[in-house]
């Protein structure tokens, strides 16, 4: 948890480093998704929530003109002129020169800052520390600018640092849920809409269960382009065939079999039918019908491996050895694949129980050791003044 403890410490450590005390500190979760994946870049359902484990970017701005940034977590900084030309080496510089330069190209800033990152939001685990530090860095420059965008812009704005910056075409997914969860609630996010709405996430005897492969994402970018590619091209075919069909939501599952790729069949399948499992998901909910959820979860696995393919062997035995648990309602591959986790719905007094069996049959299995946290659903980014 982020507590007053952690807020007063990251006070400290700004205050140790700058000699000056910070203005504000903008803090933003990572996430889960629950379901509804791959479909954010088409315009689909998802059904994410921010969780708690936390990006903190503390702010103060500068007298002069240069920016002094440090990762707190890596060990490194990043101190220029605001306008001096540069090239980032790694991810993290990648992600907060990206919304520097965007926020400037918007309004040129009148003054320099000084910004001090930290968290415990997992790196490389498939909970989305990117977009955490991605909305708390920007939703940082809106305030410290007093730019009024509005928290919507902002996220979009987070999604082009990861076009532009990143090369990867992702969608709003994991950006969106940092941005505009609640807690206890579940996000109900429609991408043709832009629009979200709540359903309750209170499960009162089960808890959320995150199984990490350990798996390095390798594929991740080149694989997730591909899809991206792949389902552009199979919808550009069925605007060909079909004048009712304009956008991804029109496709229907009677358009499928007239692609002629029989992989683009398969990828428009998942589509289609995840985002179908996502409404399904909000009525099993609103029913309280766990059992119900919980197969639209393993449905969801099924449909990412055989149709999208972007599982791998690890992650299949980890979901398969869940399912055979009687205390675990349902399992599957989260967030872009090839690697990172599972999400699993387990009864909550066997979380333990669940945690020791899947690390030793994974163990004997691969020779790897998995890491397993149970998360739960948190509010999402807020800029606090200290
Ligand atoms: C990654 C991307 C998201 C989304 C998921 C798959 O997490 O960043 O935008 O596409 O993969 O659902």
């Amino acid at each position: 948890m982020i507590t007053e403890k952690n807020l007063t410490e990251a006070e400290q450590l700004f205050t140790n480093v700058f000699k000056t005390e910070p203005a504000f500190i903008s803090k933003a979760p990572g996430r889960i998704n629950i379901i509804g994946e791959h479909t954010d870049y088409n315009f689909g359902l998802s059904m994410p929530c921010a969780i708690n484990r936390w990006i903190l970017v503390s702010f103060s701005p500068r007298n002069d003109n240069r920016m002094h940034v440090i990762s707190h977590d890596f060990h490194e900084q990043l101190e220029i002129g605001m306008d001096e030309p540069y090239t980032p080496d790694n991810d993290w510089k990648k992600y907060v020169y990206g919304c520097i330069e965007i926020i400037s190209a918007l309004k040129k800033p009148e003054h320099g800052f000084n910004a001090f990152i930290q968290g415990n939001v997992p790196v490389g685990s498939g909970v989305s520390s990117s977009a955490a530090l991605e909305v708390a860095f920007m939703n940082g420059l809106n305030e410290l600018y007093n730019l009024q965008l509005d928290r919507l812009a902002i996220i979009k704005l987070c999604q082009r640092v990861e076009h532009e910056y990143l090369h990867v075409k992702s969608g709003l997914l994991d950006q969106y849920a940092s941005q505009f969860s609640k807690a206890n609630n579940f996000l109900v996010l429609d991408f043709q809409q832009m629009s979200h709405r709540y359903v309750s996430a209170a499960l009162e005897n089960h808890c959320w269960v995150l199984c990490n492969s350990m798996v390095a994402r390798t594929l991740a970018g080149s694989k997730y382009t591909e899809r991206v590619e792949e389902t552009q091209q199979a919808l550009k075919e069925l605007k060909t065939y079909f004048p009712e069909v304009k956008h991804f939501r029109d496709i229907k599952e009677a358009h499928i079999p007239a692609l002629k790729n029989p992989v683009h069949q398969k990828r428009i399948k998942h589509y289609v039918l995840e985002n179908k499992r996502v409404e399904d998901s909000v009525l099993a909910l609103q029913k309280n019908d766990l059992t119900r959820f919980g197969a639209l979860l393993s449905a969801s696995h099924i449909s990412l491996r055989d149709l999208y393919e972007v599982s791998c062997t690890e992650i299949d035995f980890l979901m398969g050895q869940a399912v055979l648990l009687p205390y675990c309602l349902g399992s599957r591959i989260m967030g872009g694949g090839f690697g990172g986790c599972t999400i699993n719905l387990v009864e909550k007094d066997k979380a333990k129980e669940f945690s020791t069996h899947i690390k030793s049959v994974y163990k004997k299995q691969f020779n790897r050791n998995a890491e397993i946290n149970e998360y739960h659903a948190v509010d999402g980014a807020s800029i606090i003044l200290v």
